[in-house]
């Protein structure tokens, strides 16, 4: 019997880190980061959805090499995680950003920088500098175009292999913790991706620079995406026929997101809504997804209904907060260590051995059912979208 190294003596999985570093902040930092909208059904639902699929473990197979890398934006990662893009890592630690990227250039992992963020996106790609890992940036659009492209061409600058436009936030959801504490940026924080000239302390008054633009549509989609030599992610995608859209567009991939319950309360949770978007997509752009992952064993169901790669946004928080970039490298190699040890119980020595009928749900009648496995859509000619449109 060998039991994996002991990494703290507090923190044994991402629950007991929530716990710990929720501990350390304050009430209106605390509810900031852990609540979203409404009454946090989608919230809550995002990580209790994971424990309405279960697990079929194939045993009897030579697992004593377990390999799980795999790719994402070009370049080769530990395993199938990364960083979505969460705001002001500075409010949990003064590592911030530069703390976050550090720990996941380390370990071999991508990172999504918010454009909230408070260190600014130069110095945070600069962490990886040799290391490897790829970087994202983020992006709300706002009423102001000139605001976008000052974002978008720092980005290109930075080195940023891909743009992620959030499409789920034409509005800022109603978070009720945001007027109960009043929350805002506080004084000493800055935005340094946003323009030094606009006061974020005030989050009421109008400012077209900062307003998010309620008319995003699928053609300034197209605009931006073809104004960009970075690959365009659309994040916060969450039905099969805006999948559709996102393929029509001609986009590198989207990501399955709910914008953590931060936007539209009772939204479906984002591993429920995986199945139908992967079904539609059919391999013809990248599936990835966030929202609820706080286990090895969430990513590998994630990846057996069909994600290509999952992110996670407020495990970082939760890490810088125990511990600046300690805490950080530590929710990584918990989670590292969860999913191969999963993969090593399943049967699986490699990310492409996941497959659906590793899973099983409920039915109607109460009782377990088997998944069924998907086509290999890389033999497949991609088909006329309308068909599978019309099958919806
Ligand atoms: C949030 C915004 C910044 O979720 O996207 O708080």
């Amino acid at each position: 019997m060998n039991r994996k190294a002991t990494r703290d003596s507090v923190v044994f999985s991402i629950s007991d880190l929530q716990r710990e570093a929720s501990q350390k902040l304050s009430t209106t930092v605390r509810e900031y980061y852990n609540e979203g909208a409404m009454d946090l059904v989608t919230v809550k639902d995002n990580t209790a959805a994971y424990d309405r699929l279960r697990l079929r473990p194939r045993v009897c197979v030579d697992v004593a090499k377990v390999d799980a890398s795999t790719e994402c934006f070009g370049s080769k990662v530990a395993f199938p995680l990364g960083f979505s893009p969460a705001a002001m890592h500075k409010l949990a630690h003064k590592d911030g950003e530069c703390g976050t990227s550090r720990a996941a250039a380390k370990f071999g992992i991508n990172m999504l920088l918010s454009q909230y963020a408070t260190d600014s996106i130069g110095d945070v790609t600069a962490m990886g500098a040799g290391a490897g890992n790829a970087y994202g940036m983020q992006v709300c659009l706002t009423e102001d175009p000139a605001t976008n492209t000052r974002l978008i061409r720092d980005a290109e600058a930075a080195g940023c292999k891909s743009l992620v436009i959030t499409v789920d936030a034409p509005a800022l959801g109603r978070r009720l913790n945001e007027y109960r504490n009043n929350f805002s940026l506080p004084k000493h924080l800055t935005f340094p991706n946003m323009g030094a000239d606009m006061d974020h302390s005030d989050v009421v008054t109008y400012d077209p620079r900062k307003a998010y633009d309620a008319a995003l549509t699928w053609t300034k989609i197209r605009h931006i995406a073809a104004t960009t030599t970075m690959d365009v992610y659309l994040k916060g995608v969450q039905t099969a026929e805006d999948a559709l859209e996102a393929v029509r567009c001609g986009v590198a991939g989207i990501i399955v997101s709910n914008h953590g319950g931060r936007q539209v309360d009772s939204a479906v949770a984002t591993i429920d809504a995986l199945e139908e978007i992967v079904d539609a997509v059919q391999g013809r752009i990248q599936v990835h997804i966030d929202g609820g992952i706080r286990r090895g064993s969430d990513i590998f169901k994630a990846l057996a209904l069909g994600a290509d790669h999952c992110w996670v946004g407020r495990v970082p928080i939760w890490g810088l907060a125990y511990n600046g970039e300690e805490g950080v490298s530590l929710a990584i190699q918990l989670l590292y260590d969860e999913f191969a040890t999963t993969m090593t119980l399943m049967g699986c020595t490699k990310i492409s051995d996941i497959k659906r009928s590793h899973l099983s749900r409920m039915g109607p009648d109460g009782g377990f059912h088997k998944l069924q496995d998907l086509p290999d859509w890389s033999s497949k000619v991609a088909g006329p979208i309308l068909d599978v449109h019309a099958r919806l």
